[in-house]
């Protein structure tokens, strides 16, 4: 199946703090064709570059708590109109809270040609994997491959396979801040569960197996979504 010329529409990824998001939205986006859209990323790389919004987000991020809604609907607005995403996108980390997620449903209702609804699927694991996957992680700063010292190690420790590069640990990955994280998750984005499951729109992947089976779970998801909505090919 080639996922390359097709009207996919938009998909969320729920999730908590290191559920597998990234890992598999990279691997959406490549196989669909459509840009992945990280807010974290998008956040971290306004940080890295000093900008306005990098300088309001970066001491909230480092206690673990959430940017406020309007920077990040902002942002995500921003990057939705690019021409990129006109046959769809993968969000990972958006939205976090209710009123993003009402924001994301009116931006998309008015968006020209926008009949799709968007797809959620939430990944599910457990809170002791979650803990060794985020004290375990590392990421290549040029291709942004995802790494994990425990359950993904790279082939020559510390360095990117891809590149060669040498792999850094996130700022937020302390156990300190991970617990705030985690605690921002439950309180502010568990709620979102409810939210699309109200309106038939909740699909769960039990992201607790191989990368692979959890590839496999979401793409039927989104396919058995995509057929409903009758865009399939
Ligand atoms: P963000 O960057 O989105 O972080 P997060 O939600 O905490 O999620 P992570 O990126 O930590 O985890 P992930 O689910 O992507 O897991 P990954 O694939 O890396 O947000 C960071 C901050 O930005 C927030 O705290 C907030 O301040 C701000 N922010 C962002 N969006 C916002 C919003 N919408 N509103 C307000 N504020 C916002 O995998 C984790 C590890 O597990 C890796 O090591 C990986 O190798 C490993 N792994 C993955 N899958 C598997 C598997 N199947 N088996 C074994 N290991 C696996
Ligand atoms: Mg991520």
């Amino acid at each position: 199946m080639s996922g390359k010329n097709i009207p996919v529409g938009s998909i969320v990824l729920l999730g908590a703090p290191g559920a597998g998001k990234g890992t598999q939205a990279k691997l959406i986006a490549g196989h669909y064709g459509i840009p992945h859209i990280s807010t974290g990323d998008i956040l971290r790389d306004n940080v890295a570059r000093g900008t306005e919004l990098g300088r309001k987000a970066k001491r909230v991020m480092e206690r673990g708590d959430l940017v406020s809604d309007d920077l990040v609907n902002g942002m995500v607005a921003d990057r939705i109109k690019q021409p990129d995403a006109d046959r769809g996108f993968v969000l990972d980390g958006f939205p976090r809270t209710v009123a993003q997620a009402e924001w994301l449903d009116r931006e998309l209702a008015a968006k020209a040609g926008e009949k799709k609804q968007t797809v959620v699927v939430d990944v599910d694991v457990s809170y002791n994997q979650l803990l060794q996957r985020l004290t375990g992680r590392r990421t290549c700063p040029v291709d942004g491959k995802i790494y994990n010292i425990y359950l993904q190690p790279p082939k020559n420790e510390g360095l990117c396979d891809v590149c060669g590069t040498q792999l850094f640990q996130r700022v937020d990955d302390t156990e300190e801040v991970i617990s705030e994280r985690l605690k921002s998750y439950e309180r502010q984005t568990k709620p979102l569960e409810d939210f699309y499951r109200k309106h038939g729109r909740l699909r769960r992947v039990n992201g607790e197996q191989s990368v692979e089976k959890v590839m496999a779970d979401m793409f039927r998801a989104i396919e058995g979504a995509r057929l409903r909505q009758g865009l399939s090919d």
